[in-house]
């Protein structure tokens, strides 16, 4: 018998993202609607916390085997494999077990894994085997403002999936303000704005002919000199 991961008792989000200050106006809109567009400055929260907010909408807890995933795309291998270590930890679970990740040559999910990073490449190919995507129950395309062939005809794929799975939910995420056109593109799917995290910026300048400059040639080392000037507060400004 195959041992299945448990739902955690209860779901922790952290307090200060903007996803998470306006979840409960996300997860209404993504019970009422099958497309939401969610769109918010990068830090907002949308990667890590979006998949966390279906999980506790009941996404991903279906019969085992039949449509039950929650597919969560990524644009490349690494960020696939990063966002889910990082929302396994969120969720306290091992890598692998309730989260987990497919990217090529490495399949690292199990049969009751409910949330399931992939690359937007691999979601494509599934396409093959499995055309109307009934693995799934829901789909976050991550990172769509990228606009790369693989997330553009996933785009068009899903779009003509849509009524033919009336029962399958999208979730699009874009960190510009340019959502309005994947909410046309998708029937006039509603968009939901969060602000991003505001931190405060300071400029500071370096002399002109600081003398240090003619030892630090190469820009990298030099960067890091400076920085390390102001994070121990020696910056002349
Ligand atoms: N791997 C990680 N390790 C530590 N903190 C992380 C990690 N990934 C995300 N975070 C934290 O979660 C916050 C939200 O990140 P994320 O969900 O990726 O936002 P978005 O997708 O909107 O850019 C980040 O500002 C960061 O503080
Ligand atoms: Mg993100």
């Amino acid at each position: 018998m195959t041992h299945l991961p448990e739902q955690p008792a209860s779901i922790t989000y952290p307090e200060d993202l903007p996803v998470v200050a306006r979840r409960e106006e996300i997860a209404r809109a993504i019970s009422q609607h099958q497309t939401v567009i969610i769109c918010g400055e990068t830090g907002s929260g949308k990667t890590t916390q979006l998949p966390k907010i279906c999980l506790e909408l009941g996404h991903g807890a279906g019969k085992q085997g039949t449509g039950h995933l929650i597919g969560h795309t990524q644009p490349r291998r690494i960020a696939a494999r990063t966002v889910a270590a990082r929302i396994a930890t969120e969720l306290n679970s091992p890598l692998g077990q309730l989260v987990g990740y497919k990217v090529r040559f490495s399949d690292q999910t199990h049969p009751g894994t409910c949330i399931k990073l992939m690359t937007d490449g691999i979601l494509l190919a599934e396409t093959q085997q499995d055309p109307l995507l009934r693995a799934y129950h829901t789909l976050i395309i991550d990172e769509a403002h990228e606009r790369s062939l693989n997330i553009d005809f996933l785009l068009g794929y899903l779009k003509q999936l849509l009524p033919r799975r009336p029962d399958l939910k999208l979730i699009i995420t874009s960190a510009t303000i340019d959502a309005r056109r994947f909410s046309a593109h998708f029937n006039d799917a509603p968009v939901i704005e969060v602000s991003g995290r505001l931190f405060p910026v300071e400029i500071l300048y370096r002399p002109f002919d600081d003398p240090a400059e003619s030892e630090d040639r190469d820009l990298s080392g030099h960067s890091v000199r400076w920085m390390d000037a102001v994070y121990m507060g020696r910056a002349i400004c």
